[in-house]
């Protein structure tokens, strides 16, 4: 379900120059993320090459890659000689990025999150690019004004969320000066089965354990829909670059969905503290007038995620830490 193409999708990977690289695809959205391009090009009659490129620390992404007729490309993208080595493409999908650790080694999460930047604009500076970005990028907000919009002051609290205001403004300088098009996209929070806030919630509530309402109110995407408006994000790619924020259209509450979920999993959800009001939200409004709003309902991925969650499924082991709220992860 995860790599499965809509007819849109199918259309428009027809008219995709290739080949496509996709970098930083050793991580959580990577691997779907270049299936899915796969699967829609086969769909439509297209061949189209689609290029993996990560240090794959963990050995089984790359592995589930190359089974799927997917190139890979093993390369530490921090060192200019790899770079430069890699393949020429027409379209970059920039998925490269580091979050946690941040706390305990602050300066390699702002080389990852900058010098890897510049160093992909400076070897592709005529291709298309739709580059991730992070909610993360914008303060707290008051959970009544619907979240932040694209116009708003990136002033995030935190390391992390500085070095991704810092991953946009190199793409936005390499975009202003050699007219680089680049689309940044603010994303909010991927989940699948295996991973995710709705993920974190189901676990909790079925373990019977807390869950802290400080941080009371988010967004999220189910990242099969997230990866499909990634792809059809390259439309929006333009220098000076564009900035999206991707999820959902709606805000949701941790009370109300740990309660949807309770119900599902046959548990009464345990809470800890109180909502306050202000939250890290975004306001999808913008894309999804442009893309389309979602296709997978909300209802039917909590009842996969419940599902998956009694039948014992796997996760990935990376919990989202949602409940942060002083940047620091
Ligand atoms: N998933 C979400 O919910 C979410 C939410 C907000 C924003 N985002 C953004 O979306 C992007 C993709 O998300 P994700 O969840 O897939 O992130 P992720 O799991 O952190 O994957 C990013 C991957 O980049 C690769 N990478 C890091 N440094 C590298 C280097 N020096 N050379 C080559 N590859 C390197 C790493 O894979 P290797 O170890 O294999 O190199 C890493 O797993 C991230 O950059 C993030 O900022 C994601």
């Amino acid at each position: 379900m995860l790599t499965r193409p809509s007819p849109h999708l199918v259309e428009f990977v027809k008219g995709l120059g290739g080949p496509l690289l996709i970098l930083g695809a050793g991580g959580k959205m990577g691997p779907t993320l270049a299936a899915l391009a796969l699967r829609a090009a086969e769909a439509g009659g297209r061949r189209l090459e689609v290029v993996a490129v990560s240090r794959f620390t963990d050995p089984t992404g790359q592995q589930w890659l190359e089974e799927r007729g997917i190139r890979t490309i093993r390369c530490d993208l921090l060192d200019a000689d790899d770079v430069a080595r890699l393949p020429d493409a027409q379209t970059i999908i920039y998925l490269v990025g580091l979050k946690f650790g941040t706390t305990q080694s602050p300066s390699i999460t702002w080389a990852i999150n900058t010098l890897v930047p510049a160093r992909i604009c400076e070897r592709y500076p005529r291709s298309q690019i739709v580059a991730l970005s992070t909610g993360n990028v914008y303060p707290l907000s008051e959970v009544c004004l619907g979240g932040s919009m694209e116009s708003d002051a990136l002033t995030p609290i935190g390391e992390y969320a500085n070095a991704a205001v810092g991953r946009e403004r190199i793409f936005e300088f390499y975009s202003r000066r050699h007219a680089i098009q680049v689309a940044q996209l603010r994303l909010c929070y991927a989940v699948e089965l295996r991973y995710g806030v709705l993920v974190d919630i189901a676990r909790k509530v079925y373990a019977n354990a807390s869950l802290d309402l400080s941080n009371g109110y988010f967004n999220c995407l189910w990242q099969g829909d997230a990866n499909e408006m990634i792809l059809r994000a390259l439309t929006l790619a333009e220098s000076p670059p564009s900035a999206w924020n991707l999820c959902r259209p709606e805000i949701f509450s941790v009370r109300e969905i740990a309660s949807r979920l309770g119900v599902l999993l046959g548990r009464s959800p345990r809470f800890m503290g109180e909502e306050g009001t202000t939250a890290l939200l975004v306001n999808a409004s913008r894309i999804c007038e442009k893309l389309g709003s979602p296709a997978l309902p909300m209802d039917v991925l909590l009842r996969w995620i419940a599902h998956w969650v009694l039948a014992g499924g796997r996760t990935l082991g990376k919990p989202t830490h949602f409940e942060v709220r002083d940047g620091r992860y």
